[in-house]
């Protein structure tokens, strides 16, 4: 008998014809936005396996209903979204979608970096709104990056090739990590420093760090005060390790120059957040990993990870490896 799989949104057909081959498939794919909660948690007492998307809530409530689960395979390399814990206590395997992404994100990031720095999108609407009269000494004026200081908070795989690109702009490299990274320190000529030497010493600031009950508003308002009056932050991680409130305060009052971010703290982000009146903050749709080529391995990993697990392998991307000991 075929194992049942359940998949929270349409995926890419070619990532479909692989699970449906050896799987007994429903998705749901009546429109591309979340699967409802209710529905969800009717489908998982029955299927093997769940492939999901960092946008679905995957509780400990709706893992509890699940009679047969097996594994959670999550198209990301976040897995904030799921309850990792309950799951561990049921046996029930979580996979991800690391190393994949990471050459994507950090050009997102530091093209997010450089647009918040130089104002593009401004600019822009600067110039389609009809208000570019002549060119004039200070218009527009924006911060340098070439040969700035570019603090990272979390050195992982993203934060590393964020430095790597952050290198040929000749920026002196600063950044705190739980643990620190010899290998890094060498090759980038990057300097551990405690979180606030970072934000006191930093002209961008970047958050890099998994969103765990810990980074829950790592940066709130004593660490926005700590920053340079002219610096960047830049936000590509998780919404929720960014105080919002304490970074509009800090923007409105001038105490910290401009924010780039790509997560926010309830995503869509309502367009009545304040944030989004600001014109120095640079606000995108999740977009880090968006290339054509990422998303489609993202996908297709996320389908190896999940038919792996059916098979009774250990997948290759298995996030509670203490499952394997027991
Ligand atoms: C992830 O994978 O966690 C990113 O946020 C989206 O690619």
């Amino acid at each position: 008998m075929k194992p049942k799989v359940y998949i929270t949104r349409k995926i890419p057909d070619e990532t479909l014809a692989l699970i449906s081959e050896v799987c007994e498939v429903a998705l749901w794919e009546q429109e591309d936005l979340p699967v409802p909660y209710e529905v969800l948690e009717k489908a998982v007492v029955e299927v093997d396996g769940i492939y999901s998307l960092l946008t679905d809530n995957i509780d400990e409530a709706l893992i509890s209903k699940a009679k047969n689960l097996k594994v959670i395979s999550n198209m990301a390399v976040g897995f904030n979204n799921i309850d990792l814990k309950a799951a561990t206590a049921r046996g029930i395997m979580v996979t991800n979608t690391p190393g994949v992404l990471t050459e994507t994100t950090a050009d997102l990031t530091f093209a997010l970096l450089l647009a918040t720095a130089r104002r593009l999108v401004e600019s822009s609407d600067f110039l389609r709104e009809g208000k570019w009269k002549t060119w004039s000494p200070m218009l527009l004026t924006g911060q340098d990056v070439y040969g700035a200081t570019l603090g990272i908070i979390g050195m992982g795989r993203i934060g590393e090739a964020l430095a790597k690109r952050a290198k040929g702009f000749d920026m002196r490299i600063i950044y705190h990590n739980r643990n620190r990274k010899p290998a890094v320190e060498k090759e980038l000529n990057a300097e551990y420093v405690d979180l606030d030497v970072l934000l006191k010493e930093s002209d961008f600031v970047v958050i890099m760090t998994p969103f765990t009950p810990e980074t829950v508003n790592l940066i709130g308002k004593r660490e926005l005060s700590l920053m340079k009056k002219t610096a960047v932050l830049i936000n590509t991680a998780r919404g929720g390790i960014v105080n919002e409130k304490a970074l509009y305060n800090a923007l409105v009052k001038g105490e910290i120059w401009a924010a780039g971010l790509d997560v926010f703290e309830e995503e869509p982000v309502p367009l009545d957040n304040p944030l989004l009146s600001l014109p120095n903050v640079v606000a995108l749709p999740h977009i880090g990993s968006a290339s054509k080529k990422t998303r489609m391995t993202m996908a297709n990993l996320a389908a190896e990870n999940l038919l792996q697990a059916l098979a009774g392998k250990t997948p290759p991307n298995l996030v509670n490896v203490d499952l394997l000991k027991g």
